[in-house]
């Protein structure tokens, strides 16, 4: 006989976990099918690990600069196994800490890969032979990393950015494929850790996704920081040799390295999985869902990295908690149906050196939405936690015409940190004289947000206007 529950999710990363945990606060009970550990791709091999390294990459580049804040300090190695080992430690305390919050809510967790069937005409899942089913079911098995057909991933050589997080031992030389978030992040580290790095990239500028006056500045940056970058180019060719790997470019040049890491994106993970077979319509390979993520089939939702759009862990959080409470207010529970999640109000960041933080509409994209589009550029020379941090960068607006701020564009260190309050500024329709009236805590970076603000408004304080 097939176990019942009111909600099965199907992969615990930050899509389905978040969707589990919600829905058993608001009183279901859950079974969430996972084949290897809750937490998924962002936890295991994803968002933490890298940033964990990133933040190594800091301290090396920390020491090594230390000269400049009359700290005179040098680095006798970088150890890669040392930096693993330091990321799983974070990762294993995150892995118990959701762990016990998981089970503290009694969700069922079932270990092993789950596949949609249908039974009587209703899709339920299946997972090592024993059926599980319930009134929803919620898709959430993430995406993996995609490669080209003609590199053959071996796992020493040619890499994934999953297995570049497990090497224990630093190339000397890499090349980098793919210049959007994964690959500016990965050659940031090796950089910072003393590797030769060439990122290839097909486009004619690195992470497109963002405002092209943040690309600019980050090839700049990288440039400075010696990464070699090359843009708009097709590679033609790329094999294995005993040193290493040799890539050809359709303009004849030849580069050498002792790996490559691939990454020219993530796909959704939706096949072998027996969603078309029981009805759920792709699209692309995502999953086709309506603006409020139901799928082709009424009862079964998706979440997180299979539904077109962002790839952001955060993403997948909201996703999950949005049909929580959707299938709650369905059901009586909670009076007021949620918001649906728009892609275009969700934060983005990049964590390489300088950071890239972002939400809201470029100037292009707002030139094309409205006819036209007001901005503004604060160049971070005038903020004085960033000449304290000697870092070099900016915060960019982007206004409707005589409306409200719909774009900010920000690179620097630490500007992660910023994006909190630039979300709220998109998100809640904030006109510049509503931001400029703000008072921001001084020195801080913050404080550049608000000058920006105060110059669009009109009233620049430490900016020519
Ligand atoms: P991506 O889509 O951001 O970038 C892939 C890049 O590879 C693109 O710029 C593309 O033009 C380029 N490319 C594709 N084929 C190519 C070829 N044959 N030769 C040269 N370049 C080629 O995908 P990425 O960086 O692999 O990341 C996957 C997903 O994971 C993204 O959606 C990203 O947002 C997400 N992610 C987010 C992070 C964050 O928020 N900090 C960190 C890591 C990943």
């Amino acid at each position: 006989m097939a176990a019942s529950f009111d909600l099965i999710v199907l992969g615990a990363g930050s899509g389905g976990y978040a969707c589990a945990l919600r829905a058993a606060q608001l009183g279901f009970s859950v079974a969430l099918v996972e084949k290897d550990k809750v937490g998924g791709t962002c936890l295991h091999r994803g968002c933490i690990p890298t940033k964990a390294m990133l933040h190594a990459a800091e301290v090396a580049d920390s020491v090594r600069n230390g000269s400049q804040f009359g700290v005179h300090a040098a680095i006798d190695k970088v150890d890669l196994a040392g930096v693993v080992s330091y990321a799983d430690s974070v990762v294993g305390r995150i892995y118990r800490g959701v762990s016990g919050l998981i089970s503290a809510r009694q969700i069922t967790v079932v270990h092993g890969a789950g596949r949609l069937t249908m039974s009587d005409g209703r899709p339920i899942v299946t997972v090592a032979g024993q059926a599980y089913q319930a009134n929803h079911l919620v898709l959430a098995t993430g995406s993996y990393p995609r490669s080209l057909p003609e590199l053959e991933i071996d796992g020493t050589k040619i890499l994934t950015s999953e297995q570049a997080l497990r090497l224990d031992r630093l190339p000397t030389s890499a090349i980098v494929l793919g210049g959007g978030v994964i690959g500016v992040e990965f050659a940031s580290a090796w950089r910072s850790f003393g590797v030769d790095v060439t990122i290839v990239e097909a486009l004619p500028r690195l992470v497109s996704g963002e405002d092209s006056s943040i690309s600019a500045a980050l090839e700049r940056a990288f440039r400075k920081r010696s990464i070699n970058v090359i843009t708009g180019a097709a590679m033609s060719g790329c094999r294995t040799a005993e040193s290493g790997v040799r890539m050809e470019l359709a303009d004849g040049q030849q580069l050498e390295a002792e790996i490559l890491l691939v990454a020219v994106g993530r796909g959704p993970q939706t096949s072998g999985l027996g969603y078309q077979e029981t009805g759920v319509e792709l699209d692309g390979g995502f999953v086709r869902v309506n603006d409020r993520l139901q799928t082709s089939i009424p009862q079964v939702y998706a979440v997180g990295d299979v539904v077109s759009g962002l790839q952001l862990a955060h993403r997948g959080f909201a996703h999950g908690i949005f049909v929580a409470e959707e299938l709650a207010h369905q059901a009586g529970v909670l009076e007021q149906a949620p918001t649906p999640i728009v892609d275009a109000e969700v934060p983005r960041v990049t964590y390489c050196d300088p950071e890239i933080a972002s939400v809201g509409l470029n100037e292009d994209e707002a030139r094309t939405r409205f006819g036209d589009s007001e901005t503004i550029t604060y160049d971070l020379t005038g903020n004085g936690k960033s000449q304290i941090l000697k870092t070099r960068g900016f915060v960019k607006l982007v206004r409707r015409p005589s409306g409200p701020v719909v774009g900010v564009h920000m690179i620097g260190a630490r500007v992660s940190e910023l994006v909190g309050e630039a979300q709220l500024i998109t998100n809640w329709d904030a006109f510049p004289t509503d931001v400029a009236g703000l008072i921001h805590a001084h020195p801080t970076q913050n404080e550049a947000l608000g000058e920006a603000h105060l110059a669009l408004a009109g009233k620049p304080l430490h900016a020519h206007g």
